[in-house]
């Protein structure tokens, strides 16, 4: 008798160890797929557009070729933040000195959900100046209107 029911006894608890056993190489199945499909479908898209973005970043003859900006330095600083909504056209066809960029930036931060820029715009606004100088026609324009902006600082 004892030894019968040592023996049902190990055949039960052997059963629950398999399924057991079972039950946990399914569930990590389980899981190792779904983390896979989880990863492929987050990861794809980012891939294409990084791999876009940096094709679409060549330079011929000193012009940034999918925006039309000239090559100089801060020229991805602004590709990055100043391209987003707009073409870059809007900003080469504005010819502005310093101070009227920053109030341009502020104009579009207040009222255009431009994000804060940090320290990336003096960068910005340093490449604008640069490479986007004020005409000589533009300049005495850029002086009478200057007081039409609050400049705080
Ligand atoms: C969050 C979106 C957004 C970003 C990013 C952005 N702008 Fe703009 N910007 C706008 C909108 C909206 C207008 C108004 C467009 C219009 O009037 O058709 C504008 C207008 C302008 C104008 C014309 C201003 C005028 O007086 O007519 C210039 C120049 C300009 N942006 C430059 C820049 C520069 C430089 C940057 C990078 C620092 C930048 N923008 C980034 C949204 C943005």
């Amino acid at each position: 008798m004892e030894s019968r029911d040592k023996k049902y006894g190990n055949t039960k608890s052997n059963k629950w160890i398999l399924f057991g056993f079972i039950f946990t190489i399914g569930l990590v199945l389980v899981s190792f797929i779904a983390y896979l499909l989880y990863f492929e479908s987050n990861k794809e898209p980012e891939n294409m557009v990084n791999e876009q973005a940096i094709s679409d970043n060549e330079i011929e003859n000193g012009i940034h070729v999918r925006t039309g900006l000239k090559e100089g330095e801060g020229l991805m600083t602004v590709v990055t933040h100043c391209t987003a909504c707009h073409s870059a056209q809007l900003i080469i066809q504005n010819r502005m000195n310093k101070e009227r960029w920053n109030a341009t930036i502020r104009w579009m931060q207040e009222t255009q959900n431009l994000w804060p820029l940090g320290e990336n715009q003096e960068v910005i606004v340093n490449y604008l100046v640069k490479n986007y100088p004020v005409y000589s026609k533009g300049r005495r324009e850029n002086l009478q209107n200057i007081e039409w902006y609050e400049l705080s600082e």
